[in-house]
């Protein structure tokens, strides 16, 4: 995979905090790269460093090629930055906010009209065009943050904490946007704490702690290597004494009206197939849930080692 970011060795500090501390990162083209990590981890120093914006105090960065120190303004020109507050002018309104940076990008002004136009109705802000955005709200900057950061067609797209703040309509609507954009190719860096969402959004997950990488890779490398035993939770009609395998563990639960609830713990994720499969021939599932899995049990389960 033709990588477009690597970070070999990279530190930051300001005065006595080490923001970033030694890290090597890469990310190959076509990557959904979530960040994760706990509030002053160092993840926005990272988007900084790799914009160019701050330099490093040791280590090489190279994005698409180019070196973040010597290049920086090539690399801008070729990645969208949201930023955690947007950084929008003010005392712009919406449409000359995008006109302004898409010039500063290089657009062309007749290319520039019509994909503000089309970014501003993509992300229901039309009605928006003339307001200056001093009196938006949080979220309707953030959506016109969104859309200043792909106004020149960027090849890296980095989000910081893109749907904080983002009622959910224009959060689901987002992630399916940057999902489109991403199976034509687009590259995505995300900073985020919501890790319902980075779960089902990121290809790969980088764990920072205190400017350290901690930990890296797939949802199914990492469930691989952290998850021990599975819980599942059903509901069900039917007679479940006779319908597992030995090796699972089961415990009734209170029915309600409409179905009985047990909660099962299987060894493996591995065999979770087979249990289900077992269960269906024999009792009426109406529910299945996996109940200890997903990003966030293993972001603490992450964290608990790196202690
Ligand atoms: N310009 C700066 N001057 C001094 N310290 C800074 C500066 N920028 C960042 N830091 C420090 O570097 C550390 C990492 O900050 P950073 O903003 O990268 O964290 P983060 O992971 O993005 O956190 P959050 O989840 O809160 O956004 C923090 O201790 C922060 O106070
Ligand atoms: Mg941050």
């Amino acid at each position: 995979m033709e990588n477009l970011i690597t970070m070999e060795q990279v530190s930051k500090s300001f005065g006595s905090v080490r923001a970033v501390d030694q890290v090597s990162v890469s990310l190959g083209k076509g990557e959904i790269l979530g960040f994760l990590g706990p509030n002053a981890s160092g993840k926005t120093t990272t988007v900084r460093l790799l914009n160019g914006v701050i330099f490093p105090d040791d280590g090489v960065i190279r994005v698409m090629g180019y070196d973040s120190v010597k290049d920086g303004n090539e690399i801008r020109r070729r990645s969208g930055v949201l930023t955690e507050t947007a950084s929008l002018y003010d005392h712009m309104t919406a449409g000359e906010n995008l006109m302004f940076f898409a010039k500063l990008y290089g657009v062309a002004t007749d290319t520039a009209k019509k994909r503000s136009d089309d970014l501003l109705e993509r992300f229901h802000l039309s009605d928006r065009q003339k307001q200056k955005t001093g009196t938006f709200s949080t979220g309707l900057k953030k959506r016109l943050g969104i859309a200043k950061a792909l106004i020149h067609n960027p090849e890296i797209l980095y989000l910081d904490e893109p749907t904080s703040g983002l009622d959910p309509e224009s959060a689901r609507d987002l992630i399916r946007y940057i999902k489109e954009l991403n199976s034509g190719r687009l590259t995505v860096f995300v900073c985020t704490h919501n890790l319902a969402e980075a779960e089902h959004f990121c290809t790969r997950f980088v764990f920072l702690d205190k400017g350290r990488v901690i930990e890296g890779g797939t949802l199914a490398e990492l469930e691989e290597k952290y998850e021990g035993s599975v819980t599942l939770r059903i509901d069900y009609r039917g007679d479940i004494g006779t319908a597992l395998p030995h090796e699972v563990a089961w415990k009734p639960l209170s029915g309600n009206a409409a179905y009985d609830s047990a909660r099962l713990t299987v060894a493996t994720k591995k065999q979770v197939p087979a249990v289900i499969r077992a269960l269906a021939e024999k009792v009426d599932l109406y529910r299945v849930e996996q109940t200890n899995s997903g990003l966030e049990s293993l972001y603490f389960a992450i964290r608990r080692q790196a202690k």
